[in-house]
């Protein structure tokens, strides 16, 4: 059967501008394309999730714009569960404002009703989602949020934490994660001084791939190279592809392999979620590449 996962986390409004130049300060430039995506961590996260085949269910909250609706569509048509998304009134839904060129993207979110998203609600929607294989959030609902969700999950369902935009968390809500999963900034930022987190890191080095420690030691596994075009949310396929694997009982290294491959087909499409993969198209891909190495 499926394997289920609870996604808590943003659902926004990603509004991108394809640029050839960056605007230096106090310039402005002339842009060559824009389009408005669905986006947000938690949303990507998710929808990566469904498409390689897992039932998935998001916990979040929209706001009472225009896009609100768009968002809860988008994710309805990727068969995501938006059952348990609460909708917020007087507040804008979560936004951000993405930059991309070739060599470069650039991020701003504004979190609005991402904001709603309170230990509260989480307490409003506590058995659905403990009734989970697994439980994935990031960083773009607030901390303390994150902190009652380990709290709440620990002992019960296991929860990765990708820690995303980087912001510091107590020590002891990390240890109650499964698994962490920084990008090597956000490792800098957050872990590399704390070798008691070690055995939890799964850390994503681009096109690189990943890599994760048993017992102390640090293992890399390759990643697979593709011409990108757009990397936005190539951290968020790789973490809803890493937890479908994880939850069907995969070892960290299919997991890891599986999800670097799931992240370098999703960026060859402009838009977060545009070229996240089916579950077949990450598995003749990932036979493709091993023919290639024979
Ligand atoms: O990780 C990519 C996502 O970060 C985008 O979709 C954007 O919404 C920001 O949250
Ligand atoms: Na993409």
């Amino acid at each position: 059967s499926k394997s289920t996962i609870a996604v808590i986390g943003s659902i926004n409004m990603d509004m991108v501008t394809e640029t050839t130049n960056f605007p230096k300060q106090g310039e402005t430039v002339l842009g060559d394309s824009f389009k408005t995506f669905p986006g947000g961590k938690g949303a990507n996260q998710a929808v990566a999730a469904a498409r390689l085949g897992a039932s998935v269910s998001m916990f979040g909250c929209v706001g009472d714009d225009a896009f609100g609706n768009v968002l809860l569509d988008a994710l309805k048509h990727d068969h995501v569960n938006i059952d348990n998304v609460e909708p917020v009134t007087h507040i804008n839904s979560g936004v951000a404002t993405i930059i991309v060129s070739d060599h470069d993207n650039r991020i701003i979110v504004h979190q609005g009703a991402n904001a709603h998203v309170t230990p509260d609600y989480i307490d409003r929607h506590l058995a659905s989602i403990l009734a989970n294989d697994i439980v994935i959030v990031q960083l773009e609902i607030p901390v303390q949020t994150v902190e009652y969700i380990l709290d709440r999950c620990h002992g019960k369902v296991p929860v990765i934490i990708n820690p995303a935009p980087a912001q510091s968390l107590p020590l002891q809500t990390l240890e109650k994660a499964t698994y962490l999963t920084p990008n090597e900034t956000e490792y800098k930022q957050l872990f590399e001084l704390n070798d008691t987190l070690t055995d939890k890191l799964i850390i994503t080095l681009g096109s690189q791939g990943a890599a994760y420690y048993t017992s102390g030691e640090k293992i890399k596994v390759l990643g697979f190279q593709v011409n990108p075009l757009d990397t936005t949310g190539a951290g968020d396929t790789f973490n809803g592809a890493f937890a479908v694997k994880v939850a069907e009982g995969a070892t960290l290294k299919e997991a890891i392999r599986f999800a670097n491959a799931a992240a370098a087909l999703s960026i060859q499409q402009l838009g977060a979620q545009t070229g996240m993969p089916s579950r077949e198209s990450v598995e003749s891909f990932i036979r493709m590449n091993e023919e290639n190495v024979t």
